[in-house]
């Protein structure tokens, strides 16, 4: 048993719950521990909830995220919980807090339920059941959804954002630690891109490597190599930075646009220390 894992199986043997979830442990299953109100805020504050966005929490316990989703925000959420009587916990909590109407819970296994067109997904799961759940994540949900887990990542996955807090109230973990980590799921960039920038050396080749936001860029421009200083995948939003030779003089590229399918659509600032230029950038995917 990991450390993590034995930490939290004693603070539910210390709430006096060991009996009701001791069954969790031998086939991996999360126990019901809650994300104190803080953390919940915290959560939600990094998954920027809209009003018109869904928000699905897998394993819902007593119903604090969804409730508190539609409450501040107006967010219609799912929370799927294993444990019928959570369900009915969550249900009538919802119905305390006056958002039955926008916070809804279903008994139902987590990996049974439909992510797709889901804009948000939280979870407080253990970390062994965050990588059965990830290539879902990415599976299913579009580009750009918001995924925010308390406490434990994805592997290699590294999360968008990452923040560590002391909230003395938790239950479990030492002295109150607590990690909240946020990923978008991130647009196809793989592949060589081509654009035109009349003015600014012509024809420009990207030629794009990428493991999960992660990328590895270099570009081209008139058949001459520059160098490809920076590069962020947020979602559908692409950033490169790249410095070289144009027009005999070294300039500073900043091209930020937003992925879609096999376009990117933004602008890039040009400069060269002195001045500065922006114009539109359009890039199209040829592979
Ligand atoms: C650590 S609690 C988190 C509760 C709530 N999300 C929170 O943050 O306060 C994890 C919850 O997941 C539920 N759970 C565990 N395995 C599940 C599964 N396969 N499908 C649905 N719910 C599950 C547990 O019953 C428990 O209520």
């Amino acid at each position: 048993m990991k450390l993590a894992h034995w930490l939290m199986f004693a603070a539910c043997a210390v709430a006096g719950k060991a009996g009701a979830q001791s069954w969790a442990w031998d086939d991996g299953t999360t126990p019901f521990v809650v994300s104190p109100p803080e953390v919940v805020e915290r959560m939600l504050r990094l998954a920027e909830p809209k009003a018109a966005e869904r928000l699905v929490d897998l394993g819902s316990g007593d119903g604090r995220i969804v409730i508190e989703a539609a409450r501040r925000f107006g967010t219609r959420g799912l929370g799927v919980e294993i444990d019928p009587s959570l369900v009915a916990r969550a249900r009538e909590n919802a119905r305390r807090a006056g958002v039955e109407a926008l916070a809804h819970f279903e008994a139902r296994d987590l990996f049974e339920t439909d992510l797709r067109g889901v804009d948000i997904v939280t979870m407080y799961l253990l970390p062994d059941v965050n990588l059965k759940v990830m290539p879902r994540l990415l599976q299913d949900l579009k580009p750009g959804a918001r995924v925010v887990s308390h406490d434990y990542g994805m592997g290699a996955w590294t999360p968008d954002e990452l923040i560590e807090l002391t909230v003395p109230e938790k239950p479990v973990g030492p002295a109150g630690r607590t990690r909240i980590l946020l990923w978008l799921i991130p647009a196809n960039a793989q592949g060589d891109w081509t654009s035109d920038l009349p003015g600014a050396g012509g024809e420009w080749t990207f030629r794009i490597a990428q493991q999960y936001q992660k990328l590895e860029a270099d570009a081209q421009v008139a058949g001459r190599q520059m160098m490809v200083r920076g590069s962020r995948l947020r979602g559908e939003e692409l950033k490169l930075v790249v410095t070289g030779n144009l027009d005999g003089r070294v300039r500073n590229l900043l091209f930020r646009g937003l992925l879609r399918g096999d376009r990117i659509d933004g602008d890039v600032t040009i400069s060269d220390g002195e001045d500065s230029t922006t114009r539109p950038w359009t890039a199209t995917r040829k592979r």
